[in-house]
């Protein structure tokens, strides 16, 4: 006698494709190791880099006690609240190229928010992303003296803050930095675990990196980071270590520098924070 399975609902009915691809394991990015606690998953990285960690390689960790933003800044984030991952690239691109392995990075928890949360994040030049004007994530790329270079990319993506945190002994969200900071949960009311986070965010980044490396990949890529990029028209305050400037951003150059238009005149700017000034500002 054999069992008749029920007529399933349009709604359950899958293309072969999407059961291929529901059931089968990234290639890469499968070799995750996860640490209760580590100074920062980057430096850590960085360190298996240089003893000959291969491409894919990902450190993921609860909690960093030295973690590292960029412009040599301390990155804080809530202990178990946030995604701390670090990823390891040892690519076939242009020095000029590198750049792009930072925005497959943002492009992909970009993805993996809206996935998981619904959050309607966009890009900030470089690669932050933020709602509003609030940050959710940050993106820290290191570039490793291999031969040929490896690069370490790590994201902080806050998640949701923990009970009781920051606890008052610290002196407040402001007083770690924080003040414009937001998680996944303020933004959507929506609360994410790391673990659904982290496969929704690797599952993207395979997707987006065999994109980035297939021919002409470069170059959709940088169309892809172009369009989620909520700077490119804005007027910002672009700060450097020298001052600030004010002016509208007009694109993003190949090599990954954002190009504003200052006095009628277009500067452009590898390394810089920038500010989305609102109306009177
Ligand atoms: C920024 O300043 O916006 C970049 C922050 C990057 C933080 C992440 S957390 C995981 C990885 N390990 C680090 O030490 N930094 C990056």
């Amino acid at each position: 006698m054999s069992e008749e399975s029920p007529t399933p609902k349009p709604s359950e009915v899958c293309s072969v494709e999407a059961i291929k691809q529901a059931s089968s394991p990234r290639r890469r990015f499968g070799d995750v190791e996860r640490l209760v606690e580590t100074t920062s998953t980057n430096e850590l990285l960085v360190a298996r880099a240089l003893d000959g960690a291969p491409d894919g390689s990902v450190i993921v960790a609860d909690r960093q006690s030295e973690g590292r933003g960029r412009r040599s800044r301390k990155w804080v984030s809530p202990p178990e609240g946030a995604l701390l991952c670090s990823v390891l690239f040892r690519p076939a691109l242009l020095l000029e190229e590198i750049h792009l392995l930072s925005s497959i990075v943002a492009l992909g928890a970009l993805a993996a928010a809206r996935a998981t949360t619904g959050a309607g994040v966009m890009l900030k030049w470089p690669n932050d992303l933020v709602a509003g004007n609030k940050k959710v994530a940050g993106v820290l790329a290191e570039l490793v003296s291999t031969a040929p270079p490896a690069v370490v990319v790590g994201i902080g993506c806050n998640l949701y803050w923990p009970a009781g945190w920051p606890p008052p002994s610290a002196g407040g969200a402001h007083r770690l930095g924080l003040k414009d900071a937001a998680t996944l949960e303020d933004v959507t009311g929506r609360v994410v675990t790391r673990d659904e986070f982290l496969e929704a965010f690797l599952d993207e980044l395979e997707l987006l990196y065999d994109r980035l490396l297939a021919p002409g990949g470069p170059a959709r890529i940088a169309v892809a980071q172009r369009a989620a990029c909520a700077t490119i028209g804005r007027r910002v305050r672009v700060e450097t270590e020298t001052g600030a400037l004010v002016g509208i951003a007009s694109g993003i150059r190949a090599d990954g520098a954002l190009e504003v238009e200052i006095d009628g005149v277009t500067r452009a700017f590898s390394v810089a924070d920038v500010v989305h000034l609102r109306g009177g500002e």
